[in-house]
């Protein structure tokens, strides 16, 4: 279900100024995973975060014009991949248009039917809670059914246009 939120605004905030702005707060990487009709899909999102714990509430913002989010949203369930400090190869292939992201890459099925990256520190199993359309972006809200840690270690961030170097600190 996609709920159209509309709301009253009076832009004053210019959008790219805005962009530059938020380059400078940090986001954590993770690939957000599905199994549809027609195979595996899977997106980066630097929007993913946690919402509540009861119930176990998480959500990420797909832009309205991602190719990947039709595709995705076939299906009931979804897998969040999030990514360790050393991974930023697996965060440019699901990011990158018109390649077989999975091409290359070491995957398993979980009991939801998603792919789970083997790279993953931590994934949680998902199904679709409430998606809204928000501006330019559609909130998609996830109720967390399973989850695994893999790997504690340090996460990927994403500043600024590039990754942190938090490998000294692993
Ligand atoms: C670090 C990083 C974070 C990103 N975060 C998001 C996000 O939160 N939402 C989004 O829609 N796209 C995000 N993207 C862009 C998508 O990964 C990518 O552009 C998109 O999947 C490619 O377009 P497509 O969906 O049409 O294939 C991010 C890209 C990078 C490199």
């Amino acid at each position: 279900m996609t709920t159209l939120a509309e709301f009253e605004t009076d832009q004053t905030v210019d959008p790219q100024e805005f962009r530059q702005a938020m380059k400078f707060v940090p986001t954590p990487v993770a690939i957000v995973t599905a199994m549809t009709e027609d195979g595996p899909v899977g997106m980066t999102v630097g929007s993913f975060t946690s919402v509540s714990l009861s119930p176990t509430l998480v959500t990420f913002f797909v832009d309205v014009s991602s190719t990947t989010w039709p595709r995705l949203k076939t299906s009931p369930t979804f897998t969040i991949n999030v990514l360790g400090h050393d991974k930023g190869d697996l965060c440019r292939a699901f990011s990158r248009k018109g390649s077989d992201r999975f091409d290359g890459v070491d995957w398993s099925v979980n009991k939801s039917g998603n792919p789970v990256l083997a790279d993953a520190s931590v994934s949680l199993e998902c199904t679709t809670y409430s998606t809204l359309i928000l501006g330019d972006h559609v909130q998609v809200v996830g109720e967390v059914r399973g989850f695994e840690v893999h790997d504690e270690g340090m996460p990927l961030v994403f500043f600024n246009g590039s990754f942190l170097d938090l490998a000294d600190r692993a």
